[in-house]
């Protein structure tokens, strides 16, 4: 028989990469290997990402040049997985062989062993229960350092732009007795590092369904894997500042494994354009927020997520965005310009009406003031001692160690040997707006 050979490419955000481990975990049940070689593939897959449209374009492109490997071997399966296969449905089932949406992945092999020529399978079901959470990932990250753990699935709110809760359904969270087991499990393999995530890590809620009674919230689930070992690091994505608890602050604060990073997408500075994104905050509320995590902890990394262009900015809007983000001094952040999703509130409701020309303009601006924000908060670090989680030897000197900081910043610096999982003092000497360049501390005997 002829040996079953898996290629996964992901797209899209962290969720989606612990979701192509989920996969590859379900796929190797079914005798599949994975393969980084697309030549020697039986089943090519994507994980795929619908959250803007040039994110699709790309996906779109690749589509076709998995096509091309039909030329010559016509048995190959091409399967969509993940939001793009939850959005667009059928209409794939013309480019591929199979579609299957984010909560559908236990029924990958019976799908596959469904396929035949002209006969392509589908599954875009979303549910209410499922979370994959006795599934145990199998890991394609690189070093063994850092893992992903999905601890809740699916997004209740309905941020007017956003498509994600159209193509991962309602918010359900997991079993805090599953995720802590996979936490343990990965720090008895010799991880050093875990992220928690969920769209909206703040809502997750835990009901023990026997009893009816006895609930988890976020805030007690990050001390739950905090106290596995002082020297297991403890990250999680994403925060929304509607939710972010003072509970979850001061947890933060009580364990020194639980890293010093928040990342809080802000998407605008302006409060008529976060009423009209229905983000359920405003500028206030925010700028709030962030002077309580930095009057509870100071040294805390705050990075955000900022849209440019929504339906109606006006130059006042954008203005107020560009204030904040001089106010807040983000680490750093990722910047996008407004792209309108089929089916979301505001593509019935609010026209797409900022022209090209004007969203990149405003991008642009956010961008370069980000730059000056991210060296400035950067310069702050200087002279700092700070605890690095080695991840590797640096890209541009393999002389030299790369990593992270607790507050999510990377740190380069001179090897002594060490390697990837070892933690390392630095103290900072220098910086650009990316990286903290720091010296090795002498000890003193
Ligand atoms: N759940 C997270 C965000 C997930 S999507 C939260 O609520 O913050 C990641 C980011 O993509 C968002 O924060 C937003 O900045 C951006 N984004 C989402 N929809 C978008 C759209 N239609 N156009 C441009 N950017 C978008
Ligand atoms: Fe999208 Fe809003 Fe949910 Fe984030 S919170 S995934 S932006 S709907
Ligand atoms: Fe993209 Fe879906 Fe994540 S749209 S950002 S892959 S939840």
């Amino acid at each position: 028989m002829m040996e079953k050979k898996v290629y996964i490419e992901t797209y899209g955000c962290q969720m989606n990469v612990n979701d192509s481990e989920v996969v590859l975990s379900i796929l190797q049940d079914e005798g599949y290997s994975l393969t980084e070689n697309i030549e020697e593939a039986t089943l090519i897959l994507a994980n795929t990402c619908s959250i803007r449209d040039n994110a699709e374009q790309r996906i779109w492109g690749r589509i076709d040049q998995f096509r091309l490997q039909k030329r010559t071997r016509p048995e190959v399966i091409i399967g969509i997985l993940g939001c793009m296969a939850e959005r667009l449905k059928e209409k794939l089932l013309t480019k591929v062989d199979l579609v299957a949406g984010p909560d559908s992945y236990r029924s990958l092999p019976s799908l596959l062993r469904a396929i035949a020529p002209e006969r392509p399978q589908i599954n875009v079901l979303l549910s209410h229960e499922e979370t994959y959470a006795d599934i145990k990932p199998v890991r394609m990250d690189k070093n063994g350092v850092s893992a992903f753990i999905s601890i809740m699935r699916g997004c209740n709110n309905v941020c007017s732009y956003c498509v994600v809760p159209y193509t991962r359904g309602a918010e359900r969270s997991r079993d805090p007795f599953t995720i802590v087991n996979e936490a343990k499990d990965l720090w008895s393999r010799g991880y050093k590092e875990v992220t928690l995530l969920g769209q909206n890590v703040d809502s997750y809620h835990w009901i023990d369904k026997e009893t009816g009674k006895h609930s988890t919230n976020f805030a007690q689930l990050l001390e739950m894997v905090a106290k596995i070992s002082p020297d297991l690091r403890v990250r999680f994505s994403t925060s929304h500042p509607k939710d972010i608890s003072d509970e979850v602050i001061y947890t933060m604060a009580m364990y020194g494994n639980i890293c010093r990073h928040i990342h809080l997408p802000v998407q605008s500075g302006s409060s008529i354009m976060l009423e009209k994104m229905r983000r359920k905050y405003n500028r206030e509320w925010y700028l709030e927020r962030v002077a309580k995590i930095r009057s509870v902890i100071p040294d805390c990394g705050i990075t955000t997520d900022v849209i440019a262009g929504f339906s109606g900015e006006t130059e006042q809007d954008h203005q107020d965005t560009l204030t904040l983000m001089e106010k807040v001094v983000f680490d750093s952040a990722f910047m996008f310009a407004y792209s309108e999703r089929p089916g979301t509130l505001a593509s019935k409701k609010y026209p797409d009406d900022i022209p090209y020309e004007v969203k990149t303009k405003r991008l642009n601006e956010i961008i370069e003031l980000q730059g000056k924000m991210s060296l400035k908060s950067n310069e702050k670090e200087i002279g700092k001692t700070v605890k690095v989680l080695v991840e590797g030897p640096s890209k541009k000197n393999p002389a030299e160690l790369c990593g992270r900081a607790s507050n999510n910043k990377m740190c380069v610096f001179p090897s002594k040997g060490e390697k990837a999982g070892d933690y390392c003092e630095v103290e900072v000497v220098s910086v650009t707006s990316a990286t903290l360049i720091c010296k090795r501390i002498e000890s003193y005997i």
